[in-house]
């Protein structure tokens, strides 16, 4: 059996958005700036760098506006930034965002934990998020946070995440990521879930967002290409996670994403000695062993010295 994958794959780098949100200490803004331009520098062209939330919910991200002033920007990448209402609209648009990212959650539980509010008025800030955006020029896009289940609720009914779905198309966003906040999904639920949304939204661009709480976010990844899926979310090292749902632990790891995807013959655009070169120094910046496992391991190709092992004496 054959199997045809994309030739191309868009990877979003999330790390400095997902990843460090979840950090118990701030990341100093220089740091983070360095750390965008590095991984920029690693061939990535779209890159989630920060969220203008509140600054009480999210300490972590409170310097958004330097972090976007401060990096290099680039004709060829798109620097995008994660924003929940007008006033996050607003600040991304001041501070010159290429795209934004509105959200609210397939889940009451989840969006009253994390917005403060129901889904039917989170709507209703997406329909301001809209008009605020309208004629801008910034892209928009709509994520679905627990789109593949609830850690309150469980399985999240497929028509419910359809539904919101054809609300974010009414508002004319450019395509919606289907975020597995808390790594609920399996491949049966990416299946069902991709194939009811094409359904309904063929032309709808689909990005998928993993994260590997159970291991299955590379399976998940491999589950999404046979789909057809071609532009996924992922973070360096494997960091991240949502504050405000219980048990989230990081996102697919960019790296390995980045391996697993060069081993399938799929281009990224993405250098990945020079990323894990990006990776190693999180780790430093972090002071904790990372998620990542080519961090770990290497590239399978790597080769040790004979001498580097000893052998077994009996
Ligand atoms: N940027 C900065 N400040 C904001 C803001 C934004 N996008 N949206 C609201 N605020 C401020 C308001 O100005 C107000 O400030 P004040 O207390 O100084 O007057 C305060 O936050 C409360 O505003 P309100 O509209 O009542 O919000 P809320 O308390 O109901 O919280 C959210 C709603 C959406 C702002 C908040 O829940 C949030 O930021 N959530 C983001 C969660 C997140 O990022 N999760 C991780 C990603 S999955
Ligand atoms: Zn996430």
């Amino acid at each position: 059996m054959s199997t045809t994958y994309p030739r191309h794959v868009v990877l979003t780098e999330v790390g400095m958005r997902d990843g460090l949100q979840m950090e118990h200490d701030f990341v100093p803004t220089e740091t983070k700036i360095a750390m965008i331009n590095d991984l920029i520098a690693t061939g990535l062209t779209h890159l989630e760098v920060t969220s203008f939330v509140s600054p009480k919910a999210v300490p972590q991200l409170r310097d958004a506006a330097e972090v976007l002033a401060g990096v290099d920007r680039r004709a060829e990448v798109t620097l995008s930034v994660l924003a929940p209402n007008v006033k996050g609209i607003e600040r991304a648009l001041a501070a010159r965002a290429d795209g934004v990212v509105v959200f609210l959650s397939a889940s009451e539980s989840h969006n009253q934990k994390n917005l403060n509010r129901s889904i039917e008025r989170s709507l209703g800030d997406m329909r301001d998020a809209a008009a605020a955006t309208r004629g801008s020029g910034v892209q928009v896009q709509g994520a679905i946070a627990v789109a593949f289940g609830c850690p309150f609720e469980g399985d999240v009914p497929v028509e419910r995440v359809v539904e919101i779905a054809h609300r974010f198309a009414s508002l004319g966003f450019d395509g919606i990521t289907l975020g597995d906040t808390t790594g609920m999904a399996t491949p049966p639920v990416v299946r069902r879930t991709v194939e009811a949304l094409r359904a309904e939204l063929p032309d709808m661009p689909l990005t998928l967002h993993f994260h590997n709480t159970r291991g299955l976010g590379l399976v998940n990844v491999m589950e999404g290409l046979h789909l057809g899926i071609d532009a996924f979310e992922s973070s360096l090292g494997g960091i991240g996670g949502c504050p405000f749902a219980p048990g989230a632990t990081g996102n697919i790891c960019t790296e390995d994403t980045v391996h697993l995807l060069h081993a399938l013959g799929i281009h990224t655009g993405v250098n990945l000695d020079a990323l894990l070169g990006v990776a190693g120094h999180l780790e430093t910046v972090l002071a904790r062993p990372l998620p990542g496992q080519v961090l770990r391991s290497g590239p399978r190709l790597r080769r040790y010295g004979l001498e580097e092992q000893a052998a077994a004496v009996g």
